[in-house]
């Protein structure tokens, strides 16, 4: 009797921790994707303030629309703690939170069509453009550095 109370215990602890440990593993995924994607405006940044061709953007441009197409999955309901400053308003207001990620990649969809034409008058207010439209996601969804 002793034995199955124990394993009994232990089943249920082992229920308790597994979804807490995939959902540090859903931020540390999720954080590691973003630190990719502030990588990869910092090298566009470069390109910018170097007047260089557009062109040679338009993969790293690519590469973070995929990521985008895909954040607000990287978001499943429990997420919201732990060693995160994702806000609570993404599940309260998750459909805001949706809308500033589709205006996301709508965005970096018109920045990419700016990189491909290799139009270097338009390239620096696309990034622009680009940056001010993750700060309007950061505002109302990202909590202060801890
Ligand atoms: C739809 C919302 C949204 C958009 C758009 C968005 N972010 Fe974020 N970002 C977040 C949230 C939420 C966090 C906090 C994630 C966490 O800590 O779990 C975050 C965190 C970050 C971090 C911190 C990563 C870390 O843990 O060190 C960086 C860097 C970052 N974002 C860069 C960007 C850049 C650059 C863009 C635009 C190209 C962008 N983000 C667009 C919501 C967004």
């Amino acid at each position: 009797m002793k034995f199955l109370q124990s394993t009994v215990i232990l089943a249920s602890l082992t229920a308790m921790t597994a979804p807490a440990l995939a959902q540090n593993d859903v931020i540390t995924a999720r954080r590691e994707g973003l630190k990719g994607v502030a990588r990869q405006m910092e090298g566009i940044k470069a390109v910018v303030d170097q007047r260089g061709d557009p062109r040679g953007s338009a993969a790293a441009i690519a590469d973070m629309i995929g990521f985008f197409e895909g954040f607000a999955a990287r978001f499943p309901t429990g997420s919201g703690s732990g060693d995160t400053r994702a806000l609570p308003s993404i599940w309260t207001d998750r459909a805001g939170f949706e809308t500033a990620n589709a205006n996301m990649v709508t965005q970096l969809r018109a920045f990419q069509a700016v990189a491909d034409a290799g139009d270097q008058a338009a390239f620096p207010a696309a990034f622009q453009q680009t940056g001010a439209t993750c700060g309007a996601c950061h505002r109302p969804y990202r909590g202060p550095a801890r």
